[in-house]
């Protein structure tokens, strides 16, 4: 009787041991439009994870012009706008997915307030955000510059005219980072570049469509399979301008999903 209440003391000591506490995960974003929160919520609905949205104190409630005009002075200036205390607290979570609007680049100005007032130092961090046409790896840079003691981990970030790929890319995703159980298909590796063939250059060409800020000719491409179609990065020579900039020509990255029997869709730019 003895030595079964010590086996049976030691079994349930070595199972409290290798059962570690899963990592409480926190949703924090901001959104002005709402194409954030989509993504936001499927995010939260995937992870059972708790969120929470930050709210500037003054909203950035005026038209596009008008938040163009507002958010660019605020940065030039370094004067970000005050935002609403959060309800939760930020210790209490061990990974925080961070969610914004890429403006001008990078991450609105809200989360600049947010890093400057909050502690993450020990914290993982998952940034992910909607553009336009492009602007995660940008903005994951600036986060890193401006917080050195956390973790930042791969992020997600897709265009604003993409949301309804959001619920299946964000199972991949969440997946493949092992934040929720499942198995995905691995994908395969790109081709090395060569140069557009004809064809190549007419998807690139349909792809891009008339997008205001893309103003360019395929130049290099590499390909590979996906289940359903095939994924692209093209190399491509760009002059859009920006306002009343001089256009600068510049070589920009312009990622292209052809998924069998669709249009193809670019699904990023990275310049
Ligand atoms: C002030 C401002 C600046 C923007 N700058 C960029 C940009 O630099 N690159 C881009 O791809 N999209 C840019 N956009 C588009 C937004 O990132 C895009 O519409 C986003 O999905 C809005 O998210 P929300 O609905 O959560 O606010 C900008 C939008 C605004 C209002």
């Amino acid at each position: 009787m003895k030595r079964f209440l010590a086996i049976a003391a030691m079994t349930i000591l070595a199972a409290s041991c290798t059962q570690s506490k899963a990592p409480k995960a926190l949703v924090l974003y901001y959104s002005q439009t709402g194409n954030t929160e989509v993504v936001a919520k499927a995010l939260q609905a995937s992870l059972g994870a708790d969120i929470e949205a930050i709210l500037p104190v003054v909203p950035y409630d005026g038209d596009f012009q008008a938040t163009i005009e507002r958010s660019r002075k605020e940065m030039d200036e370094g004067a970000f706008p005050e935002i609403q205390p959060l309800s939760k607290d930020i210790k209490s979570y061990d990974i925080i997915f961070l969610g914004f609007p890429v403006w001008f680049g990078t991450y609105a100005p809200p989360i600049e307030t947010l890093i400057n007032s909050a502690d993450f130092s020990g914290k993982k961090v998952v940034p992910f955000c909607t553009f336009g046409s492009g602007g995660l790896e940008t903005s994951a840079e600036a986060l890193k510059a401006k917080l050195p003691n956390s973790e930042i981990l791969p992020g997600y970030g897709v265009r604003a005219a993409r949301l309804d790929a959001v619920p299946k890319e964000i199972d991949r995703f969440l997946k493949e980072g092992k934040f929720i159980e499942g198995e995905v298909e691995p994908l395969e590796a790109f081709s090395a570049p060569s140069p557009a063939t004809e064809e190549e250059a007419a998807i690139f060409d349909a792809a891009v469509g008339d997008y205001p800020m893309i103003k360019a000719k395929a130049d290099e491409v590499r390909l590979r399979d996906i289940p359903g179609g095939k994924e692209y990065i093209f190399t491509a020579k760009d002059t859009s301008r920006f306002g009343n900039e001089e256009p600068v020509e510049k070589t920009i990255t312009v990622y292209v999903l052809a998924e069998d029997g669709k249009a193809p869709v670019f699904t990023k730019v990275a310049r």
